[in-house]
């Protein structure tokens, strides 16, 4: 067994000997290899090193751009961060279709997110909304110093509502808050206030001499934000004449492409199986713009499919209508971004992304972010009705493949030819290279 105690506490250096020689002897990794990685200028390395814990080397992804991408009238070139290959390129050829079209349009509809305080009270329901009612002021008072900042940005706490949960979990109750957060996604903030109003709460409750005694003890079960935010929600969209949706690469008459292609949507809308791959694809692009300005994509993914659930079947988040001669197809979805604070400060490469999106403020990051994903699910759907999914795919694969393969200028050229007309998969490419190394 190798357990270490104090692990935290070694140098990076010493991290590094104890995991090569405890669990990458023999490895075809080397120390040198996992240091090859270390960024060259050491304070810049410092940053990374500090984001997290225990940080050995960095672990490198793809950082692409998405150029000509009209939205709302203005062209942005936009950022994104994923190691699949066909992504980006997707991107950028529906970027490039709707240019001729009119572009994506975006608005946001709201942008409130949420906080809970979780706690356990015992009693009857009705003397506790009373109670509420009568110190809720006061609770909301408590928390002007922390709240300060941000109500001079226009934000702060917005509403705090009790709810009766005692049908989940015996004398279960929440505070519900509403939060503005301005430009912050608002995590820290949210959670300064949650723990604020929970301390209070359980001190007005001590206090109240109406209750009987063991009334008088709550327990706080937990403060925090919740990342399910339906009410921070954007909509972005594309829209032309079905005749205009004539281009030589899509294989059919205009027509026919947008029957075909708001089918495939609406079996999205349908079929859970398909409508979970569907998503997959949009955040395969929203998930990259929010890597690539230091968001929290495991917030963004968990909010959006909760939010495609909402109805009780998780269902496609976009959709696509054919009225009255107009091909539109749009998406709805929840995108708690912030544009300050956080890794969007922080990170080189996220400060990189927002000065390339011309710093946008949150509300502007939400509608690049999701007309990104609106053209990355584009791309995909329109893949699928029209060539399939593969040619794309690995034509861009078989880049991986050679590259895994060590493959020389001289091998690639004849393997670009070679597989032009030849299926693509690791085995064929691997043959079609020892052919033309034996060969030699
Ligand atoms: C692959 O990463 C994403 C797709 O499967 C999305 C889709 O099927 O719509 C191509």
């Amino acid at each position: 067994m190798n357990i270490i105690s104090g692990f935290s506490k070694l140098t990076k250096l010493e991290k590094i000997n104890y995991l090569v020689e405890n669990f990458l002897e023999g490895s075809r990794f080397s120390k040198e290899k996992i240091k090859s990685f270390w960024h060259d200028n050491a304070l810049e390395q410092k940053v990374f090193d500090d984001f997290s814990e225990n940080t050995i080397t960095n672990f490198y992804a793809p950082y692409g751009v998405v150029p000509n991408f009209l939205l709302n009238g203005k062209i942005h070139c936009i950022p994104m961060v994923i190691e699949e290959s066909s992504v980006v390129a997707a991107s950028a050829k529906a970027a490039k279709f709707w240019l001729d079209r009119g572009g994506f349009k975006a608005s946001v509809v709201s942008t409130i997110k949420v906080g809970q305080v979780h706690f356990i009270w015992k009693g009857e329901s009705a003397q506790l909304y009373s109670f509420f009612n009568e110190v809720k002021s006061e609770l909301i008072e408590s928390v002007s110093p922390l709240v300060q900042n941000m109500k001079k940005r226009g934000g702060g706490l917005l509403s705090l509502e009790l709810k009766d949960c005692t049908d989940l979990e015996e004398g279960y109750y929440q505070f519900h808050g509403e939060f503005e957060t301005c430009d912050a996604m608002g995590a820290n903030f949210i959670n300064s206030v949650l723990e604020a109003i929970g301390k209070k709460w359980q001190e007005l409750i001590s206090l109240n001499t109406s209750f009987e005694q063991e009334q008088r003890d709550v327990q706080i079960v937990m403060c925090i934000l919740s990342n399910y935010t339906p009410k921070c929600l954007v909509k972005a969209w594309v829209e032309c004449d079905i005749n205009e949706l004539n281009d030589s690469g899509l294989g059919m008459e205009p027509s026919e492409f947008a029957n075909k292609f708001a089918r495939a949507v609406r079996i999205a809308q349908k079929d859970v199986g398909r409508a979970v791959t569907h998503n997959k694809g949009i955040f395969n692009g929203i998930d990259a713009v929010v890597l690539a300005t230091g968001n929290d994509f495991r917030a963004i993914e968990a909010c959006g499919h909760a939010y495609a659930a909402r109805d009780g079947q998780y269902r496609s988040l976009s959709n696509c209508s054919i009225e009255n001669g107009k091909f539109k197809f749009e998406i709805e979805i929840p995108l708690a971004l912030g544009t300050v604070g956080g890794l969007t400060s922080l990170h080189p490469m996220s400060k990189i992304s927002l000065d390339m999106l011309g710093n946008p403020n949150a509300r502007e990051l939400m509608m690049i972010t999701a007309a990104l994903g609106l053209a990355q699910n584009f791309g995909a759907v329109r893949s699928l009705v029209t060539t399939g999914i593969q040619k794309g795919h690995m034509k861009m694969h078989l880049m991986n493949i050679l590259n895994h393969l060590e493959a020389n200028d001289q091998e690639r050229e004849l393997a670009r030819k070679e597989f032009e007309t030849q299926v693509i998969s690791f085995n064929s490419v691997r043959d079609f290279i020892a052919g033309l190394r034996n060969y030699q």
